[in-house]
């Protein structure tokens, strides 16, 4: 598994052109693509049907990752694999049976994962760990993007890494951060535990583009989670 991974959200894209920015994320050098799939329901907000991601699933060999902020994931999951997602990651406070919904996405060949929302402890998610391959643990609210890194949620990232070594999983579950990610905010996800870094507006915002904002973020992130 590579220690670092940089992820783009594709929320802050443009949609009319997703297709060419799919593939300028890819040459930006982005390590995986994230989707923010969202129902309007468990989020106010309405994103990515899986028709919308298929259509992009051949311009780029990228894995793609479903972030479903949705009330149902147990029932979209399925719809979502079929798009070409490798990986699901579903919010544990939308889950009537966490493990249920986990070993739903395993069954379905793909690669599944849990999200905390900011409010939600990380003793949420100790009993999943043996069925998943990530845990997310959102940094901002769920919906929207370009909103503030929540700093205060930093003892929470290094409480689930604690948690990932104890139970010896350091080598196959990875711990992500999304929302407010930027060269800034990164150092201090990434020195308490987070080795796959979600960025969407610090992305598209930088003056220098695409590939500096990736570099920068990549290397900002190497430094402090080898210096845990
Ligand atoms: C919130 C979204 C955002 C998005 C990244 O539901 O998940 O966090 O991916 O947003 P930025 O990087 O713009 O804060």
């Amino acid at each position: 598994m590579k220690p670092i991974q940089i992820a783009p959200s594709v929320l802050p894209v443009n949609f009319s052109r997703l297709g060419e920015a799919i593939c300028e994320l890819d040459q930006a050098g982005v390590d995986l693509i994230q989707w923010d799939v969202m129902d309007g329901q468990f989020v106010p907000n309405l994103t990515f049907g899986p028709d919308i991601i298929a259509s992009t699933r051949s311009l780029t060999k990228l894995k793609f990752e479903a972030h479903l902020m949705v009330l149902t994931p147990e029932k979209m999951a399925s719809r979502y694999v079929e798009a070409g997602c490798s990986r699901l990651i579903v919010h544990v406070e939308a889950c009537k049976n966490l493990r249920e919904t986990l070993e739903t996405i395993n069954a379905l060949g793909a690669n599944a994962a849990v999200a905390l929302n900011p409010e939600t402890p990380a003793s949420a998610v100790a009993n999943a760990l043996d069925l998943v391959d990530m845990v997310l643990v959102m940094t901002v609210r769920p919906g929207f993007g370009g909103q503030k890194y929540m700093h205060e949620i930093e003892p929470k990232i290094a409480e689930v890494r604690k948690m990932i070594s104890a139970a010896n999983l350091d080598d196959k579950v990875n711990l992500e951060v999304d929302g407010g990610i930027s060269v800034e905010t990164v150092t201090g996800a990434a020195k308490n535990g987070a080795n796959v870094l979600i960025a969407g507006s610090a992305l598209f915002r930088d003056p220098k583009g695409l590939t500096n904002a990736v570099t920068e973020i990549r290397a900002a992130a190497t430094k402090a989670f080898a210096s845990r």
